[in-house]
């Protein structure tokens, strides 16, 4: 989804701006073409070089270039606008908050915020105390209010020594809210106009306050199955159980603990074009649940277990017209025959299977190999999750 595509990396000057070197690569690893405009105030953290070398391209921070071999170029600011498709502000600075929300230009950077015709996503950073200050909060409404897409920063160990909200996400994260901007503007796919429901990671069966039965599942099958059908152009919406990874950008997200609060969910989406069932949904549930920490003595060795509800077998004895219905299913033993079983008896359309057979698939990992069941098809997919995902949905839409 990067690929091809041209960003503006906006630097300024913040302990995190180090990071902005990361995120540089990583735009580029996913085939972006990047160019950096700095502040001064950035360089007081990272030199130029740094960037204009990753980059391959030189960084601008004045509007007026002192080199004489750069002379002609002082209209830069208007052609990088221009030529970006995305420009992207990480860190971005209490100062250079401000500045965007007077409109002010008094440096490439700001300048090149007023000429661009991009969408611009402002991550700010600074200290947690600064962030809640009544100016920043004042600037942020107005960047909101302006259409410019804000990443809020995350909460940790600052610089400062103190704790509190003002770190830069992780880079996987910015990427991630990027595509989610890109995919916005791209209504154009094989899905387009269609609305699609995926379900992803676990689900937590409490029985008592703290304690729960769940499994590993990490969710990113999921978010990937969620990603690709947004990249393929549709409005989708994932149902998640507790995970620890980004969540895809451009889509809405619902969070979940139980099956149940997962089925009630489901059941109000019903009615989506495609629903993916990826999440990895507990099988049993404890019979009752306790108000109170369940005590070691007046415990017995045994817990009672109830069935939970089969959601997908739901579905698919409640499917609408022209519905496209596609379940997981992780087998360790006969993997095939079995998936394929469970195809046809919660009458779904499309099964992915897959083992757990070696450590590059499964649970938590970033690969997988799947074998994709349908009526009169048995075809194998490995890679990662991301790959996987698009090629699954490739094939079951006759896109690829
Ligand atoms: O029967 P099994 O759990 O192996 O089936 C896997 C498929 O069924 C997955 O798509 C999973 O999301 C879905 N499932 C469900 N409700 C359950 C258990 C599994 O929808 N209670």
């Amino acid at each position: 989804m990067l690929s091809g595509k041209r960003i503006v990396l906006g630097v300024t000057g913040g302990i995190a701006a180090y990071k902005a070197a990361f995120l540089l690569r990583a735009f580029q690893k996913a085939g972006a073409k990047v160019r950096v405009t700095m502040t001064r105030g950035a360089r007081q953290f990272v030199g130029g070089e740094t960037f204009s070398s990753l980059s391959r391209h030189a960084v601008a921070v004045d509007i007026f270039p002192g080199n004489q071999s750069e002379k002609d170029q002082w209209t830069r600011h208007i052609s990088w606008g221009e030529w970006a498709d995305l420009f992207v502000i990480a860190p971005c600075t209490a100062n250079t908050m401000a500045k965007i929300a007077a409109g002010f230009s008094d440096n490439m950077l700001t300048a090149t915020v007023l000429s661009a015709r991009c969408p611009l996503l402002v991550c700010p950073t600074m200290d947690g105390e600064m962030y809640r200050s009544a100016a920043v909060t004042r600037n942020l409404k107005t960047l909101r209010e302006d259409g410019i897409h804000i990443l809020e920063p995350e909460a940790g160990y600052l610089a400062s020594g103190l704790e509190g909200r003002g770190r830069l996400p992780e880079t996987e994260t910015i990427v991630e809210k990027c595509l989610g901007i890109l995919a916005e503007q791209q209504l154009e796919g094989p899905l387009s106009g269609k609305k699609v429901v995926v379900t992803a990671g676990p689900t937590r069966e409490f029985m008592d306050p703290v304690r729960f039965i769940s499994n590993p599942s990490s969710g990113k099958m999921g978010f990937a199955m969620a990603e690709a059908a947004r990249n393929m152009g549709g409005e989708v919406t994932v149902i998640h159980g507790p995970v620890h990874i980004p969540k895809p950008g451009g889509v809405d997200a619902i969070e979940i603990v139980s099956t149940d609060d997962l089925f009630s969910h489901v059941k109000n989406h019903a009615d989506a074009d495609v629903i993916i069932m990826a999440a990895a949904v507990a099988d049993f549930t404890p019979k009752s649940h306790s108000e109170q920490k369940i005590k070691k003595d007046d415990s017995t060795s045994s817990l009672e277990l109830r069935r939970t509800p089969d959601i997908l077998s739901w579905l698919g004895n409640h499917k609408k017209e022209g519905q496209t219905l596609i379940g997981f299913a992780m087998e360790t033993e006969n993997m095939v025959e079995h998936a394929q079983k469970k195809r046809e008896n919660k009458k779904a359309d499309w099964i992915a299977a897959n083992s757990i057979a070696d450590h590059n698939t499964g649970f938590g990992t970033d690969t997988n190999t799947v074998t994709l069941l349908g009526e009169s098809v048995q075809q194998d997919f490995s890679g990662t999750k991301k790959e996987i995902a698009r090629q699954l949905l490739d094939r079951i839409f006759n896109t690829g």
